[in-house]
């Protein structure tokens, strides 16, 4: 029988509630298409924070190359610095791991109401494709005359030709692949970032040269987030870099109808290492401990982790499911408008599975 050995890294906040959810979806489909999925809880958290004053041990890292892949719920935690937390799990994975590809699916199923007006199911469908690993994100810089009136911080951003032109390059074979509009939309802002985002165009122009049937569109972000708003049907394939994308990928979600069915996958295309599967939101402390959180965007990510694995069919068909319950309209959560629990949510997507 086909196994694969997944870490399960719940974390904080609807984290803890979306991870079981998720995973009753992933054990039944496996159940159903004859594969096993054997999960090692890891409790790295806040709480093992509170715990033992890190995030997660010494040689975290060491124990997640010998899995298949991490599936991950959410970090932050209302009693920690977001830089403590996020700088101590969840960003040190995904460059660990060089998993440069961030791909995050935006999709208005049938059934859920974009706040934009007059939006038909299935007219926004685009994939916004970040790069992860560097970038504004890169993490160098330091603080001078720490705690002193004059205190000055530096935070630099790193672009290099090698990051802009592989994650450009992905992007370009996804929109092959993809078969939608085939058209990759690049996301700068080089009319006033003169080195990084100049070098990210010139990326641009030399790989689309590769790709003479994938239509191009270059947009400065801030036009970018106007569009995305104004005609966000008009997107294929969207890349940008690792900041550009984090924000983008909170309007994709919402304009597709909330966060809370937002998947993502953090991907290292040459599967030298684990690639890692989460939600694009947060651990929502605002609404834990209820039960209501949407585990939509854990289940569908728990899909990208099936198709990544080599299980497609499983994964096709628990966004099936997921697509029964959004049309049937009868198990909504609160933030799609309905009074759905999380556990009630997943049950009806469990009765949708084939
Ligand atoms: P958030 O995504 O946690 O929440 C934003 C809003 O969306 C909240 O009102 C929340 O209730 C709602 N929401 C999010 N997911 C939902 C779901 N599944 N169902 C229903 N409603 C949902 O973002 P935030 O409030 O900016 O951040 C909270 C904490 O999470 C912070 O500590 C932040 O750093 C962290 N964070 C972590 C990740 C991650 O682990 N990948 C991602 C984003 C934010
Ligand atoms: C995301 C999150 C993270 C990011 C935070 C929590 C560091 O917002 O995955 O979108 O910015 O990458
Ligand atoms: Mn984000």
């Amino acid at each position: 029988m086909r196994n694969y050995k997944i870490a399960s890294i719940a974390g904080d906040g609807i984290g803890l509630e979306v991870m079981p959810a998720a995973r009753r979806i992933l054990d039944a489909v496996a159940r159903k298409h004859g594969f096993v999925l054997t999960y090692t809880d890891l409790p790295w958290s806040s709480q093992y924070y509170f715990d033992h004053g890190r995030m997660m041990p010494a040689g975290a890292i060491d124990t997640l190359r010998g899995f298949d892949a991490i599936f991950l719920g959410a970090v932050g935690h209302p009693d920690l610095p977001d830089h403590i937390t996020l700088n101590g799990l969840l960003l040190p994975i995904r460059r660990a791991f060089d998993q440069y590809a961030n791909i995050r699916p935006a999709v208005l199923f049938e059934g859920v109401d974009s706040p934009l007006k007059g939006k038909a199911p299935g007219s926004i469908d685009m994939m916004v494709v970040r790069e992860n690993t560097e970038g504004e994100y890169a993490q160098v810089g330091g603080f001078v005359h720490h705690a002193h009136p004059g205190e000055v911080a530096i935070q630099t951003s790193v672009f290099t030709r090698m990051g802009c032109e592989r994650i450009i390059r992905f992007a370009f074979e996804l929109a092959r692949k993809r078969n939608g509009r085939r058209l990759v939309t690049s996301i700068t802002k080089s009319n006033a970032q003169g080195f990084s985002m100049v070098l990210w165009d010139r990326c641009f122009a030399t790989v689309r040269e590769q790709y003479p049937e994938i239509e191009t569109e270059s947009l400065l972000v801030d036009a970018a987030a106007m569009n995305f708003v104004r005609r966000p049907e008009s997107f294929d394939v969207v890349v940008a870099s690792n900041l550009f994308g984090d924000i983008l990928s909170d309007i994709s979600a919402i304009v597709s109808g909330s966060i809370g069915l937002a998947a993502s996958a953090n991907l290292d295309p040459e599967r030298r290492y684990p690639s890692m599967f989460e939600p694009v939101h947060g651990s929502a402390p605002d609404i834990a401990g209820r039960g209501i959180a949407n585990p939509l965007a854990m289940i569908l990510s728990g899909a990208m982790m099936l198709d990544h694995l080599g299980e497609a069919a499983a994964g096709a068909a628990v966004t099936h499911a997921v697509r029964q319950v959004l049309s049937a309209g009868q198990f909504l959560p609160g933030d799609l408008g309905g009074r759905a629990g999380t556990a009630e949510i997943a049950e009806a997507v469990a009765s949708f599975l084939s």
